[in-house]
């Protein structure tokens, strides 16, 4: 047989392989959430995110050393309000000694050039469980701006790099923004969740946070899983708005999106490797019907080889670990 080309030449050994290889993970790709909650000295373990703790401010001052030393240089932060202290209008987001805002200083203290990724979302505040303040069953979008706003306010005075609305309001980069500047505070950035969609794949974390919503579902703010484009109008505008950071979330079933916005905007892209996913692996490793290790280098690579700079996921260190 004569062939003219033979494409296998480049996959012949793993030395090979490595010299063509168009997409390498590193750890400065990974941004690792992580749950914070009240107390001293605790661990808990989310029953539908095995091997995944929700922590008290101490033990997550040891799991950021740890994940600076690994070479992860970002954190996403979420806490898990007290029940007493939510309500409908979410103002324990803004408590100045707030579990967040305590949380931040805690670890700018303690490992100061870590990135701190905060969320900014009225969920775990919410007596409903959702990300807006509702009227008359309907989550209101500007009030929740203003919520939004005074949330991000409070996490840049503590010290946070970079806020995360994660509650896909209409205007809120705009307006986070816009605060920002009359605040001076001028090196505060924004990673917004851009292209945020309604998604059954986030369970897990509503376990995780105890925030699942207490009526209906978060279709009426979150986007339809049967659009694209609107996804690419979504971070357009919230670049027009002053975001420094798109986001693209779930990652899995929406890798085109990721794509797709990439190829859109001029900031970098990120993606959220979710609860649901991350869920996904753990339970059919747990079977053995899958190679945990080997799922979740596939898995994550291939977000980075749909186009996203940055990854937010729940294996970020076991990730890092793997790449040795
Ligand atoms: C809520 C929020 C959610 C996640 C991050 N921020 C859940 C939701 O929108 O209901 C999900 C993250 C995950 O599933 O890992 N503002």
């Amino acid at each position: 047989m004569y062939l003219q080309r033979r494409n296998r030449i480049l996959r012949n050994n793993p030395s090979i392989r490595s010299l063509v290889a168009e997409t390498i993970l590193r750890p400065s790709d990974f941004i690792a959430p992580l749950f914070i909650d009240e107390g001293e000295n605790i661990a808990f373990e989310i029953p539908s995110m095995p091997g995944y703790y929700r922590r008290s401010i101490d033990g997550t001052i040891k799991e950021v050393k740890e994940l600076w030393s690994l070479g992860i240089k970002s954190i996403l932060l979420f806490v898990k309000a007290a029940d007493d202290t939510k309500d409908n209008t979410g103002k324990e987001s803004w408590n100045p000694d707030g579990l967040m805002q305590r949380a931040i200083k805690a670890i700018k203290d303690a490992v100061p050039e870590m990135v701190i990724m905060t969320d900014v979302a009225l969920d775990p505040y919410s007596s409903y469980g959702h990300d807006g303040i509702v009227e008359n069953g309907e989550i209101v979008n500007d009030p929740t701006v203003e919520a939004l706003v005074k949330m991000s306010l409070s996490h840049a005075v503590a010290g946070a790099d970079i806020v995360a609305p994660s509650d896909m309001m209409d205007g809120r980069i705009g307006a986070i923004r816009e605060a920002f500047e009359q605040n001076n505070f001028t090196k505060t950035g924004i990673m917004a969740y851009s292209a945020k969609y309604a998604s059954c794949f986030y369970g897990p974390f509503r376990d995780a946070l105890d925030s699942a919503p207490g009526f209906g579902d978060k279709k009426t703010y979150q986007m339809d899983y049967a659009n694209r484009i609107e996804a690419v109008k979504e971070a357009l505008m919230d670049v027009e708005e002053g975001a420094d950071i798109v986001m693209v979330k779930p990652g899995l079933p929406y890798l085109d999106i990721v794509r797709e916005v990439k190829n859109a905007v001029d900031v970098p892209v990120s993606v959220y490797n979710i609860s649901g996913e991350y869920a996904m692996i753990k339970a059919a490793a747990a079977r053995g019907w899958i190679d945990e290790n080997k799922a979740i280098l596939e898995t994550l690579t291939s977000f980075k080889r749909a186009g996203a700079d940055l990854i937010a996921t729940y294996f970020a260190k076991d990730a890092v670990k793997l790449l040795g």
